[in-house]
C-alpha cells in the first residue's frame, strides 16, 4: 500500500519543514487538496502554492482537484509540478477528454467519485485512468467520519476495473481513513490510502506511517501497485 498524507492537515505556517519531515519519515506521496469554493463549500489553494512547494520535495504530488470544469487548469497544475491529476466525474462534462488531456501532458490521470456517485463511469472510463479515487466522506473538509459503505464500493470497483481489463489502475480511498480501517480497505482492494487528520495529528511521523503500513502486513501487493511505485512525471523533480 501507499500512504498519501493530505497536506490540508499539515502546519501551514511551516510547510517546507513539514515536507522534509514527511520524506525523512519515509513517505513517498503527498496528497494536495485543491478546492474552488464552487464544487465544494471550501477554498484551499491552487497552482501557486504547489509551485513553491515543488523545489522543496521529491514526493509524488497527488493532486486532488475539487474544482468545477478542471480541464481549464491542467496546464497550470502540470507547470506547478503535479505528478497525478485527479478530477471529479461530477465536476466535468467531458471527463473522457480531460483524462486523455492529462495523459497527453505526461501526467498520471485519476477519476474521483463522491460517496453518492454510482460506479457507472468506471465501466466506460477505466482504460483512460491510472487511478480511481473513492471518496469516503463528502469532499470539502478534513476530519470527517468515514462512511463504512466504502468497503463494499471498493470491492465492487476493484471487480469492475478487472472486468474492464484495467486491473493496473490503482484505487485510492480518501476521507476519514485511519489505522483502524486501513486493513479492511486494503482487503477490499484499495492500493493508496489518503490520511489528513489521522496522520498529521500524531507525531512522530515515522511511527505513524508504520501504524498505517502494519495494516498491509500479510497482504500480497498487487502488480499494479508495484508498477506504480516507479511513477514519475516526465521531468523528474529534483530533491534539494
Ligand atoms: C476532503 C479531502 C481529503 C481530506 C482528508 O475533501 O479530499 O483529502 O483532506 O482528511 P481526513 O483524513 O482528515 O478525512
Ligand atoms: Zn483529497
Amino acid at each position: 500500500m501507499i500512504l498519501s498524507p493530505s497536506l490540508l492537515s499539515a502546519d501551514f505556517s511551516r510547510l517546507a519543514e513539514e515536507l522534509a519531515a514527511l520524506e525523512a519519515a519515509g513517505t513517498t506521496w503527498l496528497h494536495l487538496d485543491v478546492m474552488d469554493g464552487a464544487f465544494v463549500p471550501n477554498i484551499t489553494f491552487g497552482p501557486p502554492l504547489i509551485k513553491v512547494l515543488r523545489p522543496h520535495s521529491g514526493l509524488f504530488f497527488d493532486v486532488h482537484l475539487m474544482v468545477e470544469e478542471p480541464a481549464r487548469y491542467l496546464r497550470d497544475f502540470k507547470d506547478a509540478g503535479a505528478d497525478l491529476l485527479v478530477i471529479h466525474a461530477e465536476a466535468d462534462r467531458h471527463p473522457q477528454r480531460t483524462l486523455s488531456e492529462i495523459r497527453k501532458l505526461g501526467l498520471r490521470a485519476g477519476l474521483a467519485l463522491n460517496p453518492g456517485t454510482d460506479l457507472a463511469p468506471v465501466r466506460w472510463l477505466a482504460p483512460d485512468m491510472d487511478l480511481l479515487l473513492l471518496m469516503s466522506v463528502n469532499p470539502g473538509f478534513s476530519g470527517q467520519a468515514f462512511i463504512p459503505r466504502t468497503y463494499e464500493k471498493t470491492r465492487a470497483a476493484r471487480a469492475m476495473l478487472a472486468e474492464a481489463g484495467a486491473d493496473h489502475a490503482l484505487i485510492e480511498v480518501d476521507g476519514g481513513v485511519c489505522p483502524d480501517n486501513a486493513a479492511s480497505l486494503l482487503e477490499a482492494g484499495a492500493d493508496v490510502l489518503v490520511s489528513g487528520s489521522a496522520f498529521f495529528g500524531h507525531k512522530p511521523y515515522d511511527a505513524r506511517l508504520a501504524a498505517f503500513m502494519n495494516a498491509a502486513r500479510g497482504l500480497a501487493e498487487r502488480p499494479g501497485l508495484r508498477a506504480a511505485r516507479v511513477w514519475r512525471a516526465v521531468a523528474p523533480h529534483s530533491n534539494p
